[in-house]
């Protein structure tokens, strides 16, 4: 059984690649056999940052495949994870990628910019039957207690799953990738930590 995470919003920047190869580092590192799946065709930032890891030899290596679309033959693959790095436009094919996800997160940034067609991309899903149960977002580039606070109950009082973590605004996670490194790698413990307590949250929803 191949188990898809689906990482995606509708806003460029929000985090969607960040978390993705994050993701597909820790679950590699967990001997899962993991495949990144880089559907922004135009940017291909996520495999560019693969080939960075491996130029830089950081292992585990990651595999990453850029895709213009997300096949469905990809399901019948001997992965035991696929992390789907969606582009920044919502289509149809989110919706497929929607259907067969065990998991669909949203990375957002917390201002009402964000939050809101971040909602609004929730409850398109809903509408067009994806359970509930399915999707999550995780609060990104949060700079105090208070924003994140009050980003939580926005969401929260839209109906949605957030994330117990969210993730500071660090130039620390930055730097990481363009190392070719992911933000769980990043060289202070206090932040690596927070990170991999991310994951572990996300694997336990699934
Ligand atoms: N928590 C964070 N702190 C600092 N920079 C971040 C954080 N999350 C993402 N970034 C940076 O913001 C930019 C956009 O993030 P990215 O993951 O590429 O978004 P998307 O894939 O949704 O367009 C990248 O330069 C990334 O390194
Ligand atoms: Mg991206």
């Amino acid at each position: 059984m191949t188990t898809i995470i689906a990482i995606l919003s509708q806003k460029g920047g929000g985090g969607k690649s960040t978390l993705a190869r994050t993701l597909a580092v820790e679950l590699t590192k967990q001997n899962q056999k993991t495949l990144l799946v880089d559907l922004d065709i135009q940017q291909k930032t996520s495999q560019e940052w693969s080939e960075r890891r491996k130029r830089k030899n950081i292992k585990p290596l990651i595999s990453c495949q850029s895709l213009p679309y997300f096949e469905e033959k990809l399901i019948k693959t001997n992965y035991d994870y696929l992390i789907i790095d969606c582009p920044a436009r919502i289509s149809k094919e989110s919706l497929i990628i929607a259907k067969h996800a065990s998991l669909i997160i949203q990375p957002v940034r917390p201002s009402l910019d964000d939050l809101n067609p971040a909602i609004r991309e929730f409850h398109a899903l809903v509408r067009a039957g994806i359970s509930k149960k399915k999707l999550a977002l995780v609060i990104n580039c949060v700079n105090s207690n208070a924003e994140e606070k009050n980003t939580r109950e926005y969401l929260t009082e839209a109906g949605y799953f957030v994330f117990s973590i969210a993730l500071l605004d660090k130039v620390s996670y930055r730097e990481a990738q363009n190392q070719g490194l992911s933000i769980s790698e990043v060289k202070y413990p206090r932040l690596s930590n927070q990170v991999q307590l991310l994951v572990k949250s996300i694997l336990s929803k699934i």
